[in-house]
């Protein structure tokens, strides 16, 4: 049996949620492009199509607003909770560690029928906001305000997130456009272990929270804070050509470049590059789309990388004003969307995966006694 390490190539499940074609660069959500969304959709209208297979008409869409606006306000247990955890934790650990709470105060923990998921894919949804905003404002002493139920997902984050201050219309927009590129991406790290452990018959919140873990590592959904990390550092456009031949000439890695599966531009970054430009113009600050688009440029001159999702997102959430270390919170706010998705489709002809490794260690080793243990070890150094 061949091995594929990252299982590179290997066709893991049948899906009708999304397709990502890394040849052309394309990215379709249940038969739609990206594009098409990302200019005329909004991220709640993708929710319902990744959950039930099609947009929905107007009563479907304003039922699934309400159902959100109802369930945005967490248990009053986790916020207490949270405003006792040291005020320095990372907000992914607080977001996968909160998330997992809110199973136990979830009235259909046990219930694993579609109908329940959906009801917990629904509230998932509009509480990871509320406590990605929230835990921003205790860690830093900032009042917490109780959401609006009329508010969108975007409105709504940004409303908390701000202590109560109304968000300007662009933020939203932005934001909600932001939402709709990051919600759903095949089987990537998270989603893949989302099934695995949905496949188990667990229930929804362990699947999203082993989600949120693999979300939070540098090489997946973290790589976005690396970036903006990496821009702060760099400081200044001229800057950017001697910062990035010392990065390539010490082989180290650059984050927001590099795909598994896009082999040309991922379609994702045309559209947060546009709004990082136009939200530096807006704001009279360019400096942080100019100094990305010449690291972009050098990437690709020098070692033919194309941008991901995670690159020109460090620039538009930082222009939105949003915290570095809350963007990969923001990816997860997006991304439950898919997550969900892939949980429920997976429900609906579950089969266990419990894939094989290629066995490369030792046999035939017999017992050995601790107390002739010693002289083994010394034997084998
Ligand atoms: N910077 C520099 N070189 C890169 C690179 C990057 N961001 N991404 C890939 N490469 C190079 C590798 O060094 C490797 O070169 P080599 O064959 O000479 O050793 C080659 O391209 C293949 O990269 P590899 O890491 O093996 O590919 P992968 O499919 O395992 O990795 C990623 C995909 C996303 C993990 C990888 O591109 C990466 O680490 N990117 C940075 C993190 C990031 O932006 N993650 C978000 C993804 S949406």
């Amino acid at each position: 049996m061949a091995v594929n390490r990252g299982l590179e190539d290997v066709i893991a499940a049948e899906s009708s949620i999304c397709k990502v074609d890394g040849e052309k660069g394309h990215l379709i959500y249940r038969g739609y492009d990206i594009d098409d969304l990302a200019e005329h959709s909004t991220y709640e209208e993708v929710v319902y199509l990744l959950w039930f297979g099609r947009l929905p008409v107007k009563e479907e869409l304003d039922k699934l607003h309400k159902e959100l606006g109802a369930n945005r306000k967490l248990p009053e247990d986790v916020v207490k909770a949270m405003r006792m955890w040291p005020k320095e934790s990372v907000p992914m650990e607080v977001l996968r560690t909160a998330t997992s709470m809110l199973s136990m105060y979830d009235p259909d923990a046990n219930e694993n029928d579609r109908a329940a998921n959906v009801r917990k894919a629904t509230r998932l949804t509009a509480q990871m906001p509320t406590i990605v905003a929230y835990w921003d404002c205790i860690r830093n002493g900032r009042e917490v305000v109780d959401p609006k139920p009329n508010h969108s997902t975007a409105a709504s984050f940004l409303y908390l997130l701000h202590s109560g201050k109304e968000p300007d219309e662009v933020a939203v927009k932005s934001l909600d456009m932001a939402l709709i590129l990051h919600a759903e991406h095949e089987l990537n790290a998270s989603t893949f272990a989302a099934r695995v452990a949905a496949g188990t018959l667990s229930d929804m919140h362990s699947a999203v929270t082993a989600a949120i873990g693999a979300l939070k590592g540098p090489l997946h959904g973290g790589a976005n804070q690396e970036v903006i990390k990496m821009l702060l550092e760099i400081k200044e456009l001229n800057n950017v050509e001697p910062y990035i031949k010392k990065m390539f000439a010490d082989r180290k890695k650059l984050m927001g470049f590099g795909h598994r599966v896009y082999k040309v531009q991922d379609p994702r970054a045309f559209h947060l590059r546009k709004m990082s430009e136009a939200l530096g113009k807006r704001a009279n600050e360019t400096k942080w789309y100019e100094m990305s688009a010449r690291v972009e440029q050098l990437a690709k001159e020098e070692k033919k990388l194309n941008c991901n999702v995670d690159f020109y997102s460090a620039s538009v959430y930082h222009m939105l004003g949003i915290p570095s270390d809350l963007f990969t919170p923001i990816f997860a706010i997006s991304r439950i969307a898919g997550w969900a998705a892939h949980i429920l489709e997976q429900l609906s002809d579950n089969r266990l995966i419990r894939p094989e490794a290629e066995y490369t260690g030792e046999i035939n080793l017999k017992y050995v006694p601790i107390d002739k243990r010693e002289e083994l070890v010394s034997a084998k150094n």
